[in-house]
């Protein structure tokens, strides 16, 4: 087996394993709906050779996106402006994806080119919003969010069901839900963001409940014949997080719950956390998080096709590429022959 060896999840067969990692491109119109910006940006990748292109973080509600240039799929406007990009995507050739959003306390922030960045907030006067968490504490120079009620979950569950009946509707074949990166899944999950006294905090398996309660929410508005992923930290390298041994455990029973693959991407909790640079190093613990009995893909550093070649297959199922993509969308053809191009391109050879 080699990272061009297809990959059957359900009933999708995935054309080989390297794969576009999902990045914000903060790009979306005043309504959330995809824009040409994201055509030209997803039809440039979709033709490099990826077995899959994952559509950036995109919110199951207004107040659940990071930032008001977000893409959202709530409304039946954005479903036909994600339906556009979806057969872009598979008109260029590959599998299309989405991944879906709830930032939790991450929320209301500038994009990244603002002077304010994605580091300061942005208040209701200025266009902003209310973030809700699970409690009260901030994230570095982001408001302090509104602690979740038992209403506001059923909210959160509800939007989650409707943005994946909508992917459905899209058109989408592989679902991703955000549960890395600092969003409200991981907010959940740690105990670094989550003081809860009632039944959503408290030990692993207290703190797990609502997160698993989304997961569910999300399986049953997405048919069973299609993959469901989740991406997830596997630690928050930060003493008095959330360690390996906690997220194997979580990888277990996400996969009882509907969950068919893991797609590691550490840290980010806080501001403190760890950071991992070296090559492959999310992909480095995906044999510990394939003893999970799930799938496991992981982001972080791919950077060399044959490299990539070599290593990932003992390592984890499938890797999504992010920056090295920004760079060049033809990244994962440079180093196969021309019968991988598009055959639009053959004459370049
Ligand atoms: C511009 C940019 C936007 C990103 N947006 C997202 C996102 O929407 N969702 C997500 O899970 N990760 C996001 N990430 C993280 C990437 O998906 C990826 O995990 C990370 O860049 C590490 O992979 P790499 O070393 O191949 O870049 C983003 C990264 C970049 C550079």
């Amino acid at each position: 087996m080699t990272v061009w060896t297809p990959l059957r999840l359900r009933d999708v067969t995935l054309p080989n394993r390297v794969w576009l990692s999902p990045m914000c491109q903060y790009s979306a119109g005043a309504d959330g709906t995809p824009t040409d910006w994201h055509l030209a940006h997803y039809g440039a990748r979709a033709a490099g050779g990826l077995g899959m292109v994952m559509v950036e973080c995109t919110a199951v509600a207004p107040d659940m996106r990071t930032t008001a240039r977000d893409l959202g799929l709530w409304s039946e406007q954005q479903v036909a402006g994600h339906r556009r990009l979806v057969q872009v995507i598979e008109t260029a050739g590959s599998v299309p994806a989405l991944q879906l959003g709830v930032a939790g306390r991450k929320s209301s922030h500038g994009v990244p080119w603002d002077n304010a960045g994605t580091r300061s907030a942005v208040a209701p006067e200025d266009g902003g919003w209310q973030p809700l968490a699970p409690s009260a504490v901030p994230f570095a120079g982001l408001a302090v969010p509104r602690e979740m009620t038992s209403a506001d979950g059923t909210r959160v569950l509800e939007d989650l069901d409707r943005a994946s009946r909508n992917a459905h509707r899209a058109g989408y074949r592989l679902l991703e839900l955000h549960g890395a990166n600092g969003y409200l899944f991981h907010q959940f999950l740690s105990p670094l963001a989550n003081r809860r006294t009632d039944e959503w905090g408290g030990d692993l398996q207290a703190r797990l409940r609502f997160p698993l309660e989304m997961v569910r929410a999300l399986r049953s508005g997405w048919p069973q014949d299609k993959p469901l992923v989740v991406r997830l930290p596997a630690e928050d390298l930060l003493a008095g997080g959330l360690t390996t041994e906690d997220m194997t455990l979580v990888a277990k029973q996400l996969g009882a719950n509907g969950a068919d693959m893991v797609d590691l991407s550490s840290g980010g909790l806080v501001p403190e956390a760890g950071r991992l640079s070296e090559p492959l190093h999310n992909a480095r613990y995906g044999p510990l998080f394939r003893t999970a009995g799930v799938f496991v893909a992981a982001s972080g550093a791919v950077c060399e096709t044959t490299r990539l070649g070599e290593a990932v297959p003992g390592l984890v199922d499938a890797v999504l590429v992010g920056r090295a993509l920004l760079r060049d969308p033809y990244w994962a053809l440079r180093d196969r022959g021309s019968e991988f191009w598009p055959r639009q391109y053959h004459r370049a050879f």
